[in-house]
């Protein structure tokens, strides 16, 4: 039977297990995902003990995602430039893999929500809110989907412009205040930032000048329907929710523990709407 875990600090509120659970059901796989709630200060000895431990490998979540990328054997191009690791592989090697989905997973989101043509009917730059970790993957993605202009805004512009390296030619670093003026050569429009997020303030921006094409992304899943996205709805915009990016990230972990890439349904989704609800 094969076993994977989430790892966290805490970890109750994780819906990691649902989802995985979900897929173990629907494919009829012996298997268990199980939720582990790791100190920080004991992360490193539970990293090194994974080869023999009996695990396939897990997700990493807060406040574990750096620690994780220090202590992983390898790491994937991709956890390499984000700096973060989510995904926890042990090889037959007895190594110690680290990825980082977040970045595919939430492209994949994007094209399954707006359609594969969306850089091109969207048009304009890409504007990055925020420059957290969720930032970097979103940058990330973004780069790797081939977008010629990112921008990111941050609070606090320091921030914002330590991103710009993970996409050197292509990101730039703009004001937060300068916002209302770069909508109208927005193409997509992505949340990344804890605003809008149950139990804080909103995102104060007019979507206003934004253009017809544009679509609007939030990474924030509870609420679904942030104070955002429901402007962006009202303004007849296509509007993406912050859930699909976390069923997709959870995809190339399951096909590397279980052996089988698992579908982002319909069904799976209702499963997590319905457990978010209050
Ligand atoms: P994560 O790694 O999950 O993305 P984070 O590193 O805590 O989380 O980042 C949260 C983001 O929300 C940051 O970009 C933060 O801006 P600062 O870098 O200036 O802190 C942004 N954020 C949080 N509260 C904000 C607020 N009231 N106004 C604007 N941005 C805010």
């Amino acid at each position: 039977m094969k076993r994977a875990f989430v790892v966290g600090h805490p970890i109750a509120h994780s819906r990691s297990p649902l989802i995985h659970n979900h897929w173990l059901g629907v494919h009829g796989i012996a298997g268990s995902y199980e939720r582990l709630d790791v100190a920080p200060d004991a992360f490193a000895d539970f990293v090194r003990a994974l080869p023999g431990s009996g695990y396939a490998g897990g997700n990493v979540t807060i406040p574990h995602k750096e620690a994780a990328f220090r202590l992983a054997d390898v790491l994937t191009p991709r956890a390499e430039r984000i700096g973060a690791v989510n995904t926890l592989v042990v090889g037959p090697d007895g190594r110690v893999l680290g990825d980082n989905t977040d970045a595919p997973g939430f492209i994949a989101h994007l094209d399954q929500s707006l359609g594969a043509d969306w850089p091109e009917r969207t048009g304009g730059s890409a504007l990055v809110l925020g420059a957290g970790g969720a930032a970097r993957a979103v940058v990330v993605g973004l780069a790797e989907r081939g977008l010629g202009r990112i921008l990111i805004a941050n609070r606090t512009p320091e921030r914002a412009a330590a991103l710009v390296a993970l996409a050197p030619g292509v990101a730039r670093a703009v004001a937060w205040d300068a916002l209302p003026d770069l909508l109208p050569g927005t193409g997509l429009l992505v949340n990344t930032t804890s605003l809008g997020m149950a139990g804080h303030p909103p995102l104060a921006l007019d979507l206003g000048p934004l253009p017809g094409r544009a679509a609007v992304a939030d990474i924030v899943y509870a609420p679904l329907e942030t104070p955002l996205l429901a402007a962006a709805r009202a303004r007849g915009l296509a509007a993406v929710d912050g859930l699909g990016m976390l069923l997709h990230q959870a995809v190339p972990g399951f096909a590397a523990w279980f052996g089988l890439r698992p579908a982002v349904t319909e069904d799976l989704r209702a499963r997590i709407v319905a457990d978010l609800r209050p």
